[in-house]
């Protein structure tokens, strides 16, 4: 159950690709090791809605997603103790993401590293700048923002690429607030620095985009295959080995204990050949992972099972959802056109301010009048030889408001006895709201 006064956690992974070792090590492991944690309510979800970002092949949608929910569960993660779920069986995301649109900056958007990294490489090649753009690009903060403010997530562990997403979900959420009354947390990105960044079969950090990857869910007469395949240097058996930069060795680290490294260590000091140092990792990593094989595999012939999960995880998501994204629809002003009266104070109120306005006459000098919210006007100045000196009279005005008035006298026109007590009561809302509210 989602208890309010628990820290809320909360992940998304997009559906891209196939799981593999590096993943696990990165982000899986540590997440379901620590949506264990009792004193923490955890959100973990798939966003197939970014997918359709970076990924225009159904099928290779479709089956991601399920081999994404089957790693996770076959992994641990329990959808009975957390809320795991699919980005969209719950509409109210792309809702909120309209709403969130509408406070973000464009100019914000503009600085977003996915977007800003597309943009210098068409410039680079000599393209438009925005060339094979999409806006589904442009806008992918946006759609995260939503993901994570839906759920007043307090925590977001994401890698280090994903820090300026959560800082601007921040800035989404202060904007919102600010315009509409508190509604949003504002979540921190945790980085978990102690997690291992696995290197791939080339040595390099592994990743699909290099084609280096070991499928975490791999038959393991293909793991095997495939760990044989890590680069090492050419120093035959019985020659001392350096773990220093040795990506076997790394990766041997990711799963082994304190112990078993050293051995490890030794082994390669003493001269293991390579052979055998491949056959250690494989058996090392094929004690973690063949138990849960057997699992993962039966989660991927049962694809009915899976959505039976996920949907019972939006089930469990939308019902925190669907109130919230009530209450947010009311706050903006999407609201029932007979519920008039109730109203958000700080706007109703802002609306009901009077106005200075400013301009100049054919005879060259500068003008200002205060009007109601109603369009009366209460003061009328006289001729100002510049619009310094105008701003200076109003900022008086709306500062020290009525007490202002007898140093003024010489620059206004007579105010009449019947309007003073408006005027009075007019420049007591610039006080009441905070100044430059005018602006
Ligand atoms: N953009 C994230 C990634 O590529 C995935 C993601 C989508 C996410 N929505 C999120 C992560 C919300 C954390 C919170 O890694």
């Amino acid at each position: 159950m989602t208890t309010p006064n628990r820290t809320r956690v909360l992940t998304g992974i997009t559906t891209t690709g196939t799981p593999h070792l590096g993943n696990y090590v990165g982000a899986i492991r540590p997440t379901v090791q620590a949506s264990r944690d009792t004193s923490t309510d955890g959100f973990y979800f798939l966003a197939d809605y970014h997918a359709l970002i970076k990924c225009d092949e159904p099928a290779r949608i479709q089956r991601s997603t399920l081999e994404i929910a089957a790693s996770w569960i076959a992994s641990g993660l329990d959808p009975e103790k957390v809320t795991f779920y699919r980005q969209s069986d719950i509409p109210e995301i792309p809702e909120l993401t309209w709403l969130l649109t509408c406070v973000t900056g464009k100019g914000v958007l503009n600085r977003a590293h996915a977007y800003k990294a597309a943009v210098d490489k068409n410039n680079t090649a000599g393209h438009d700048p925005d060339s094979d753009v999409t806006a589904g690009l442009f806008m992918y903060p946006v759609l995260m923002g939503a993901d994570i403010l839906m759920f007043k997530a307090h925590k977001v562990p994401v890698g280090r690429d994903q820090i300026q997403h959560i800082e601007m979900a921040r800035d989404m959420a202060s904007s919102f607030n600010h315009l509409y009354g508190e509604h949003f947390v504002l979540p921190e990105a945790v980085i978990e620095e102690s997690v291992a960044l696995l290197p791939g079969l080339d040595g390099r950090k592994m990743s699909k985009s290099y084609d280096n990857t070991i499928p975490l869910f791999a038959p393991a007469a293909q793991m095997r295959k495939q760990i044989a395949g890590i680069v090492t240097d050419s120093k035959a058996p019985g020659e001392p080995k350096a773990t220093e930069g040795s990506a076997l060795f790394q990766i041997y680290q990711a799963f082994a204990s304190a112990n078993e490294t050293a051995a490890m260590a030794r082994a390669y000091a003493e001269g293991i050949g390579w052979g055998d140092a491949k056959q250690m990792l494989f058996e090392r990593i094929d004690r973690e992972i063949a138990p849960m094989r057997e699992h993962y595999q039966s989660l991927i012939d049962n694809p009915a099972q899976m959505d039976k999960i996920l949907l019972a995880g939006a089930d469990k998501a939308r019902q925190l959802a669907t109130p919230f994204m009530r209450d947010l629809r009311h706050a903006v002003g999407l609201r029932a056109l007979s519920s008039g009266k109730v109203a958000t104070v700080a706007k109703e109120t802002k609306t009901a301010l009077p106005n200075f306005k400013q301009y100049r006459e054919k005879d060259g000098l500068f003008y200002f009048k205060l009007v109601d919210a109603k369009g009366v006007t209460l003061l009328q100045s006289l001729g100002f030889a510049s619009p310094k000196e105008a701003g200076q009279a109003i900022s008086r005005l709306q500062n020290e408001g009525a007490d202002a008035l007898p140093a003024l006298e010489s620059c206004l026109e007579p105010v009449t006895a019947a309007t003073l007590a408006s005027v009075v009561a007019n420049l007591q809302l610039f006080d009441q709201m905070g100044q430059n509210l005018s602006k």
